[in-house]
């Protein structure tokens, strides 16, 4: 079966991305490549930071590869954290509790808790560049509740349930969430 790298070792986005592409490609990680760099994510837009992370493993690896960039848009928040959603609170790279916590007090007294999380892949096959998108409609919960997934999971509510994708299993999550979307269109370039 034919490989490729997902340019990640987020353990929950690898699962994710198995589940969808199991049968068609193996999806190799950056451990199992040895590739142990910081890779810059300095793009101001989604899609920019997804090809800047499969450029770079794919110039550097000499292998196909595939990366993700997630934000998450809330409305009363202007769009906020958007592009800046791993890093939102300040000097707490990558702490999804930190995150959570600050998002929360930005939205406290505010009637409009829409939001959406959307991602953006990028497929770097044989020189070629593509990116494919998903989106996930819903809301910021008043707390956060469950135990499942990561980043903001906890305090994301998907229109039309009453869990948080925190309270989901991975494939309830899948099914309908903004990666498993992308997933499933990047399955059909494959
Ligand atoms: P990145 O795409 O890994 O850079 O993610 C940006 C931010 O969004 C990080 O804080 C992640 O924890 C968070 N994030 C990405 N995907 C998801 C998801 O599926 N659920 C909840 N949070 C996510």
């Amino acid at each position: 079966m034919k490989s490729i790298v997902f340019a990640t070792n987020n353990a929950h986005k690898l699962a994710e991305a198995r589940a969808i592409l199991e049968g068609k490609v193996e999806v190799r990680s950056l451990n199992d490549i040895d590739c142990h760099d910081d890779i810059p994510e300095t793009a101001p837009t989604l899609e920019g930071n997804a090809l800047m992370k499969a450029r770079w493993v794919s110039e550097r690896y000499g292998v196909d590869c595939f990366a993700d960039d997630t934000g998450l848009e809330v409305d009363a928040l202007g769009g906020e954290p958007g592009v800046r959603s791993a890093r939102y609170a300040p000097g707490a790279g990558h702490d999804s509790a930190a995150n959570m916590k600050l998002l929360l007090e930005n939205l406290a007294g505010k009637d409009d808790r829409t939001a959406r999380f959307r991602t953006v892949v990028a497929l770097i096959t044989d020189g070629k560049e593509l990116t494919v998108d998903g989106k996930c409609e819903g809301r910021i919960t008043e707390s956060p509740s469950g135990a499942s997934g990561f980043g903001y999971d906890p305090i994301f509510q998907p229109a039309g349930e009453n869990r948080t994708f925190a309270e989901m299993s991975d494939a309830e999550k899948n099914a309908i969430s903004h990666r498993g979307e992308a997933m499933r269109r990047l399955a059909e370039l494959l």
